[in-house]
């Protein structure tokens, strides 16, 4: 049985800690991660939560405690890894497009760096030559992903160096006897077919006899999750199955087996989020039935940015009858959770509950129209507990200069 945060409960927490509220469930990430680390068993596979989607320190200190490592997006999220206790081997930078004094400063707290340019990867080998090792982020130019908005390693896209262009990486490389430990892709998110990772497993392989001192073949994240009913997962047992083959076959050139590196986000922490709203307003009007939710786009943004769909449940009425809705929010411009969806009939007041919503939720939000940002709480052993205060009014204050 899978966990789950019952109506009665989330309805509970609601009304303890007020709505908006993002709630997170600690018992469903452990079995998402046991899920993990049970169909990897036996290979030799390392997991790094890429804590960009959600960074609340507690999730962090919580993820950690089940033996995964940590996979960070800026340095400051290496500070908040750190700041959470997890020691510097077991974090990963995956750096793109930044200055290079950041990648120093990474350097400096003794976390493991991906570099993902050749003008950083130059400036990294000036600086720290052998002595530091150093992974390098490729772009595979494969297509993957649940849209373009998050496919990342196509032939368009900024993020990696192109394979077209080992021989300047191997130029550096050998330029400055760069210690090179790890080769890096990332394709995309939500990515259903496990044959993507196959692929770029393939591009990688045909790469590893170049580097002497490689050690990990990291794939990054973008394992799916179901997001309705009938939606499938990413098939992870089958991947591990492939993995598992493709990996015994290639050791390294050095004669070792390499080591497998994944950094799930989605995966971990997507399904334990709820997003608890309340219903302001309901309009009646010739093309549709709007309920307006005290929320919007600046506190989930998903649905308006990538079309992203999220079941919405109406906690309150689950046994009234069916009717068409469009769910909307309270803010300035068009900020639409969901059209035309059947929900149990909504009255004003009633508490709507959105899921999947513990990745790329809270962590996307805002302050747009000076609204709050929600509260945050955490759900551990049936214990709730807030883990974010909600915004006050001194919040949005807070960082103004009043110069006139
Ligand atoms: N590793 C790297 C280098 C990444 O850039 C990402 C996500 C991940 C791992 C984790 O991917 P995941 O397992 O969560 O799919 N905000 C978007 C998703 C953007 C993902 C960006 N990078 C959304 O809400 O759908």
């Amino acid at each position: 049985m899978s966990a789950v945060l019952s109506r009665e409960n989330l309805i509970r927490i609601a009304q303890e800690f007020g709505t908006p509220l993002y709630v997170y469930h600690a018992e469903k990430i452990k079995e998402q991660y046991e899920k993990l680390s049970s169909a990897f068993e036996g290979t030799n596979t390392v997991f790094f939560y890429a804590c960009k989607a959600l960074t609340n320190v507690n999730i962090l200190r919580y993820i950690k405690s089940l033996g995964a490592n940590v996979d960070c997006s800026s340095v400051n999220e290496v500070k908040l890894a750190l700041h959470a206790g997890f020691p510097p081997q077991r974090i990963l930078y995956t750096s793109n497009g930044i200055a290079f004094d950041e990648i120093e400063e990474a350097q400096n707290l003794g976390v493991i760096i991906n570099i993902d340019s050749l003008s950083n990867l130059e400036k990294f080998g000036q600086k720290f030559g052998h002595s530091y090792p150093v992974g390098i982020r490729l772009r595979p130019n494969i297509m993957a992903g649940g849209n373009l908005k998050i496919s990342t390693g196509h032939d368009k896209s900024k993020f990696g160096v192109p394979v077209d262009q080992i021989h300047l990486i191997l130029d550096i490389v050998k330029k400055y006897n760069l210690r090179i430990s790890d080769l890096h892709i990332h394709t995309g998110s939500e990515i259903k077919d496990v044959s993507v990772f196959l692929k770029g497993i393939e591009v990688l392989f045909d790469l590893v006899h170049h580097f002497k001192d490689l050690e990990f073949i990291d794939l990054g994240g973008g394992f799916k999750v179901p997001h309705k009913q009938d939606d499938v997962e990413t098939d992870i047992h089958s991947l591990a199955k492939k993995i598992k083959q493709a990996f015994a076959a290639h050791p390294n050139a050095a004669g070792k087996t390499l080591q497998v590196w994944f950094e799930p986000g989605k995966f971990l922490v997507s399904e334990c989020g709820y997003f608890i709203t309340r219903v302001n307003v309901i309009k009646e009007t010739a093309g549709a039935c709007f309920v307006s939710v005290d929320s919007g786009f600046n506190h989930l943004i998903r649905p308006m940015f990538y079309d992203a769909y999220h079941h919405i449940e109406n906690v309150s009425n689950p046994h009234g009858p069916e009717k068409k809705y469009s769910v909307v929010g309270n803010i300035c411009e068009t900020d639409t959770f969901a059209w035309d969806r059947m929900l149990k009939e909504v009255r004003e007041g009633d508490y709507l509950v959105f899921y999947n919503a513990g990745a790329y939720g809270f962590e996307m939000s805002s302050n747009f129209n000076s609204r709050f940002k929600p509260a945050e709480v955490f759900v551990k052993d049936g214990n709730a507990q807030i883990i974010r205060k909600r915004d006050v009014f001194e919040d949005l204050l807070r960082n103004q200069i009043e110069v006139i």
